[in-house]
């Protein structure tokens, strides 16, 4: 199988993209990805050398999903699916401005499902987030239910589901839409929760916890998310949206209280900050669907928390030059815009 995934440079696409190429040794990747702060090839350096240049079994395009040229270009390549990871992805940043976020989540979307409905594309595979539905105090959130988006990057996310939908619905565009709950682990840029505590307390900062530090996610696994994304590429139902939650709810108190644990470092390490506006409560997902299709999370929270922080503890490099900003001068030499 040839595959397109885009925002593979980011957090949980250069994670799939690691997971495709060792699992199938006869499929080829291209990865399309603008490569804005978030996108990072030092998450794919290993990917690049060993198949990239050895095998020629992954090529990258650094382009961005808005530019019909550029998009029709890979798509008219003929991939069998594209998996379309590619988003502005931070809520703190949607705050502060959303131009950028209903510019790529909505717009972009849009130039690739055209690309797909134009060349028929065989799936595509539409990553969504659990934040679609709001804050649920309680219960869990099934596919079918309401869409309650409360951030601008929520609301950017539904439309996008939306739209993939109603390609689905008016031309047959074969589309097949996942909704996860937060994910963590390797290669995640270090401003959300986990990555950013992590380093900060490495670095004997302290953590900004926002609000009471109650607010509750249900914590993903990226390795897991990764294996129910391959399922849902080789046999989701066309059509249809697939939750896939952790099953691992907690307060960012606890998450913090973990972090803080496993290095050895008190609570008042701990900086309790001023709320995020808006701030959803909860999120929590019914995934009995995925479930039926044979999957489940393997990995617990405890242990795949330690594994975690072992990963930033012994990657100094690459977070380093996310740092002092490295890895943008590197990657802006080797593949200048335009
Ligand atoms: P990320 O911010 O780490 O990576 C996003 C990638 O998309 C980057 O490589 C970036 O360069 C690229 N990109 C951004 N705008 C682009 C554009 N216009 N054209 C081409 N590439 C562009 O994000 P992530 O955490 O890996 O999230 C990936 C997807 O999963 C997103 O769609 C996000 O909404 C969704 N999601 C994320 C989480 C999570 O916990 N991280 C949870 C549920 C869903
Ligand atoms: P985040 O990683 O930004 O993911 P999302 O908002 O998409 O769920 O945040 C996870 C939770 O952690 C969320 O409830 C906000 C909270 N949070 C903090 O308390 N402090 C921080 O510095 C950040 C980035 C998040």
């Amino acid at each position: 199988m040839n595959i397109l995934v885009t925002g593979g440079a980011g957090f949980i696409g250069s994670n799939f993209i690691r997971h495709i190429l060792v699992k199938y040794p006869d499929y080829k990747i291209i990865n399309l990805d603008k490569l804005t702060y978030a996108g990072n090839l030092d998450n794919l350096r290993d990917i690049e050398h060993i198949y990239g240049l050895s095998e020629k079994r992954y090529g990258f395009v650094r382009g961005d999903i808005c530019d019909a040229a550029v998009v029709n270009e890979v798509v008219g390549r003929k991939p069998d699916a594209i998996v379309h990871f590619a988003a502005e992805s931070h809520v703190d940043r949607s705050i502060t401005n959303s131009q950028e976020f209903l510019q790529t989540n909505i717009l972009g979307t849009r130039v690739l499902l055209e690309a797909g409905r134009q060349y028929n594309i065989g799936k595509f595979v539409q990553i969504g987030t659990d934040e679609v539905y709001g804050s649920v105090e309680d219960g869990y959130s099934k596919e079918e239910d309401v869409l309650e988006p409360n951030s601008p990057y929520s609301v950017s996310k539904v439309a996008a589901d939306l739209l993939a939908r109603a390609y689905w619905i008016t031309f047959g565009t074969p589309v097949v839409i996942t909704r996860s709950s937060n994910n963590f682990g390797p290669y995640q840029y270090p401003e959300k929760l986990i990555p950013l505590f992590i380093l900060n307390l490495i670095e004997g900062k302290k953590a900004p916890l926002y609000g009471d530090g109650m607010n509750v996610r249900d914590w993903l696994n990226v390795s897991d998310n990764c294996e129910a994304i391959d399922l849902v590429l080789h046999h989701g139902k066309i059509g249809e949206i697939y939750n896939i939650g952790g099953d691992n709810e907690r307060t960012n108190l606890d998450v913090t209280r973990t972090i803080l644990d496993y290095l050895n470092f008190d609570e008042n390490f701990i900086e309790y900050i001023k709320d995020r506006p808006g701030h959803d409560r909860r999120y929590a997902l019914d995934s009995s669907k995925i479930k039926q299709l044979g999957w489940e999370p393997k990995q617990r929270f405890e242990e795949a928390i330690k594994d975690t922080i072992e990963w930033y503890r012994n990657n100094e490099w690459w977070w380093k030059r996310i740092k002092d900003g490295e890895y943008r001068k590197y990657y802006e030499k080797q593949y200048p815009v335009g």
